[in-house]
């Protein structure tokens, strides 16, 4: 048994087992990184039986939304998102990563469309699961999801 690094939460969301390196990209995308002003604790390489290493991201008094789990599927397929209650675990979800991702992620490429002022958002095909890679609907060129900016 590991040691407690930070503390449990009252209330709010444990997003558990994220790859190692991968939880600050996980706070990005759900834009916590500003704008967020309850508790939010990121543990980094934290020790674990299941994987070897991982990262942790605590939010208190937060909720996320269908969209919000799905977007963290796109990074972080393998994480856990614990829903807190009174110090309690009430419900554990293991994320299912959608057919379609839409505003989640830019397309890389610069001559996208989607990257040209043109008032559509990005969206993108998942073609592959493991390791994920997405299709951009609009330019067809293919990216691995650990590639992409945040
Ligand atoms: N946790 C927390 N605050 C709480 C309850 C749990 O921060 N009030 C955290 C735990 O530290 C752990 C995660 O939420 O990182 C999941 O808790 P729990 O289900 O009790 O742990 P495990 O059984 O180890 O989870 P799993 O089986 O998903 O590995
Ligand atoms: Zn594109």
């Amino acid at each position: 048994m590991p040691d407690l690094k930070v503390s449990k939460i009252s209330n709010g969301t444990v997003i558990d087992h994220i790859p190692p390196g991968r939880g600050l990209d996980v706070i990005k995308i759900l834009r916590m990184e500003r704008g967020f002003d309850n508790t939010l604790s990121l543990l980094m390489n934290v020790e674990s039986s299941r994987l070897e290493k991982k990262d942790i991201v605590k939010a208190e008094d937060k909720e996320l939304t269908k969209e919000e789990v799905d977007s963290v599927s796109v990074i972080a397929p393998s994480a856990t998102i614990n829903i807190i209650e009174d110090y309690g675990v009430v419900e554990k979800k293991r994320l299912r990563l959608p057919d379609k991702v839409e505003g989640v992620v830019d397309c890389p490429n610069p001559h996208c469309v989607t990257n040209t002022g043109e008032p559509v958002e990005a969206l993108f095909e998942v073609v592959n699961q493991n390791p994920v890679e997405l299709k951009c609907s609009y330019c067809e060129r293919k990216f691995k999801a650990l590639e992409l900016e945040i």
